[in-house]
């Protein structure tokens, strides 16, 4: 028998009846859809205990430190998978046959190029613009190309976008650096895996070629994987939302980057690294701690803390792992900020504060370090954060737009203005 809750008011009113779903796993979900028809919302700011809608590609345990995406456990894909086969995965649903992943790679291949005319989009910012600033324009500028003749209800057209979107971005994203540095744009190499080619985009130069080295590309492609998809975070419910009205999807996912440039999503792994770099020696490290606990103080320690993860953010384990391969190949396991980063983590971890508030490294804790040891700035983190993430936007904007109830977004709200009261001529009006 299906499990069902009861509303009583303390007024007398009416008791309602609401019926309780259980997904696959997580935590039963209260359907509240039959309380306007009684006259009433709910009110959750923040979204902190709503389910927004149903979906089969990722689940989170926050407290159990679980991450998988279609039911498979991220350390095994981390480890054993590729970024390829994960957007895959995370767009049909399955695994890839070998037949199956050759075809997806050489699409994305092909897609690589961006339109001759997006080369003046670029050149219409300024040179000191923020790369996620140029992202967000040029990925939102592609809805000015591929528009006319588009068809959100048609699988097809979605899968066409999806792919274009994923081949696309590493090139805004790459062009993004090259323009902010004032170098020419380097085109895609096909020959090229998905992570080399962004080293090449990024590294190399008309007069320098620039061979990427495999253990750095490797330990790319497993950062691209841990951030391909996070189910309803803001960018992700961003994207859902903006997509709902049936809006041009190169628009949505702009509208997801500019969710995620945010310091307190994924713009934290550009703060953390900023943090890291203002913290200098690791005896500055209790002056931090104490500022991140003082209340009147509006400090937070980055790449702490998350809205789900309340034990451990089982992709800040892999990452940290992936720090140490980096530095190693690189032969900087001395490097400061690292041992900062390290002693840091030992500290929070064994103050009460963060212990009471389940506070723990998240993923954009070490992801900076090893960014920057790739000889990626600080300024581009993000942007790496939303290539890996477009694979995940359009995996979620297709699931939206396959489910055949879908509605477009319309959340409520609670007034709290000005009753009633009469329009008062300017000339009448009261300082
Ligand atoms: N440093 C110090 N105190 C913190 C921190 C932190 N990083 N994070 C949370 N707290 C405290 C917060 O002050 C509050 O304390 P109290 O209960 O005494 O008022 C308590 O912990 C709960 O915090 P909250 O803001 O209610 O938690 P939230 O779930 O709304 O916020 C968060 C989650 C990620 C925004 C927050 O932990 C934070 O700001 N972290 C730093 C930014 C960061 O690293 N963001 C990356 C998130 S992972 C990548 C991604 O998915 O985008």
């Amino acid at each position: 028998m299906k499990k069902t809750v009861t509303l009583t008011f303390s007024d007398g009113s009416p008791s309602i009846e609401l019926p309780i779903e259980q997904g696959t796993y997580g935590k039963p979900v209260i359907d509240i859809r039959a309380l306007g028809a009684h006259g009433y919302f709910t009110h959750d700011p923040g979204f902190t205990a709503t389910s927004s809608c149903t979906s089969a590609i990722t689940y989170i345990d926050g407290d159990e430190g679980l991450l998988y995406y279609r039911g498979y456990p991220i350390d095994e894909l981390a480890y054993q998978s590729d970024y390829m086969e994960v957007s895959y995965l995370l767009l049909h649903g399955e695994l890839p046959t070998a037949e199956q992943k050759t075809a997806f790679e050489q699409s994305i291949r092909h897609h690589t190029l961006l339109h001759d005319q997006m080369e003046n989009v670029f050149r219409g910012f300024r040179r000191s613009a923020h790369p996620m600033a140029v992202m967000i324009g040029v990925t939102g500028a592609m809805s000015a190309f591929y528009h006319s003749g588009l068809d959100n209800f048609n699988p097809q057209h979605r899968e066409v976008v999806a792919h274009r979107l994923i081949a696309k971005v590493p090139t805004v994203a790459a062009w993004a650096y090259k323009f902010n540095e004032g170098q020419p744009f380097v085109y895609p190499q096909n020959r090229l895996s998905y992570a080399e080619n962004f080293m090449h985009m990024m590294f190399s130069s008309p007069c320098e070629p620039y061979e990427p080295n495999p253990v750095l590309a490797r330990a790319l492609d497993r950062i691209f994987i841990l951030h391909a998809d996070h189910e309803q975070n803001a960018s992700t419910s961003t994207v859902r939302l903006a997509g709902s009205s049936g809006a041009n999807p190169y628009a949505c996912i702009a509208s997801g980057m500019a969710s995620l440039w945010g310091p307190l999503h994924g713009g934290a792994n550009e703060a953390v690294l900023r943090m890291l770099e203002e913290m200098d020696h690791v005896s500055k490290i209790p002056e931090f701690i104490r500022r991140a606990k003082d209340k009147s103080d509006p400090f937070r320690l980055m790449g702490f803390g998350h809205r789900i993860y309340k034990n451990v953010d089982p992709r800040a384990a892999i990452i940290r792992q992936t720090c140490y391969e980096v530095l190693d190949e690189l032969d900087l396991r001395d490097d400061p900020q690292f041992k900062i980063a390290l002693e840091l983590e030992r500290i929070a971890l064994e103050d009460e504060y963060f212990i009471a508030r389940k506070l723990y490294p998240n993923v954009d804790f070490y992801s900076g370090i090893i960014f920057r040891a790739l000889g990626i700035p600080t300024s581009m983190f993000t942007a790496l954060f939303a290539m890996a993430r477009t694979a995940g936007w359009v995996a979620q904007w297709h699931e939206m737009l396959s489910d055949p109830a879908h509605k477009i977004g319309r959340p409520r709200q609670l007034y709290t203005g000005s009753a009633r009261r009469e329009f008062v001529p300017i000339e009448q009006r009261k300082a």
